[in-house]
């Protein structure tokens, strides 16, 4: 019996998506395939494992900093077949190669790389009012990817892998977008920054139950307080029943890039979108 792990991040439920029909593709009755969603599970060890799939969203032109922090935990691999999946919702920069490289430096032996789109929940679009690859994956994509997870069980059972080209890093504006949401500004700025309105709080909890990381905690009113163990994933601002939360990443300062993503974004042929409302949690399509 051949035992496969895929380790992944999914806030939306792309990246599950598309974990579930790789493992589909992988599995048959000698594989068997288990899934963890870093989300919500701590990841068991490799042991016993002869396949490492990982999977994650873009996130600002790059991993999700829990995705590094997991990768960077890995034991030495010692030759390990791993494969890397990606999920974007416009421009996916060089995030795959960056964990396709951590890998390799580990010693992960590359057996497969898949890419797909995912409906892209980021606030800051969301906001302007713009739903970037809206029914992504589609069902296409979902067939892509149980067919890439056959691929990766064949070449295990011997079949070549030529190794596709890594890609290239995003571009200038792009590149500067993700400088000035780097790590230590997240640790040591923006996540001092959060603030709750004390007017609006009614103190439900959902931003501290949705929190990826447990970063956020109750003060002394059960209102929401932030820790340094952000990623700015913005889930909390963004499925506020009462708008009650405001992050940096809304502040003024950031306008001119977010206008510059979004005409880019939706003048671009290739990419799809729906224009929306996002009010009080929830984001509504507008009728076409
Ligand atoms: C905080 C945040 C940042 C994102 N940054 C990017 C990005 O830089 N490039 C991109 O193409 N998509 C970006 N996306 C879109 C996600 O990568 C995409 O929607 C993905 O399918 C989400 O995966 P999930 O549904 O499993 O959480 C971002 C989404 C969020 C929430």
């Amino acid at each position: 019996m051949t035992k496969s792990l895929i380790v992944y991040f999914s806030q939306g439920g792309t990246t599950t998506k598309v974990a579930e029909s790789i493992a589909a593709g992988l599995g048959g009755a000698t594989h068997q395939v288990n899934l963890c969603n870093l989300k919500a599970e701590q990841p068991p060890t490799l042991d016993g494992y002869d396949l490492l799939g990982i999977g994650l969203p873009v996130y600002i032109f790059r991993p999700p900093f829990k995705v590094m922090d997991y990768l960077n935990g890995l034991p030495e691999l010692a030759g390990l077949p791993v494969f890397v999946f990606v999920l974007y919702g416009t421009y996916r920069g060089d995030a795959g190669s960056t964990v396709r490289r951590a890998l390799a430096g580990k010693g992960g032996r590359e057996a497969g790389f898949f890419c797909a789109r995912g409906a892209d929940y980021f606030l800051g679009y969301l906001k302007r009012g713009y739903l970037f690859s809206p029914d992504c994956p589609t069902a296409e994509e979902l067939n892509a990817a149980e067919a890439f997870g056959r691929e990766v069980a064949a070449r295990l059972a011997g079949q070549e892998y030529v190794k596709p080209n890594e890609d290239g890093p995003p571009s200038g504006i792009y590149r500067l977008e993700r400088f000035l949401t780097n790590r230590w500004f997240v640790r040591h700025v923006y996540s001092r920054l959060f603030r709750v309105k004390a007017a609006k709080c009614t103190a439900c909890g959902l931003c501290m139950k949705l929190c990826p990381t447990r970063n956020i905690t109750e003060d002394r009113e059960g209102r929401p307080q932030w820790g340094r163990d952000c990623l700015l994933c913005l889930y909390c601002e963004m499925k506020c029943p009462t708008e009650a939360i405001v992050s940096p990443v809304s502040w003024p300062i950031f306008y001119p890039f977010m206008a510059y993503n979004v005409r880019r974004a939706s003048q671009d042929s290739s990419l799809d979108h729906a224009r929306v409302t996002w009010s009080k949690g929830r984001v509504s399509r507008e009728r076409p």
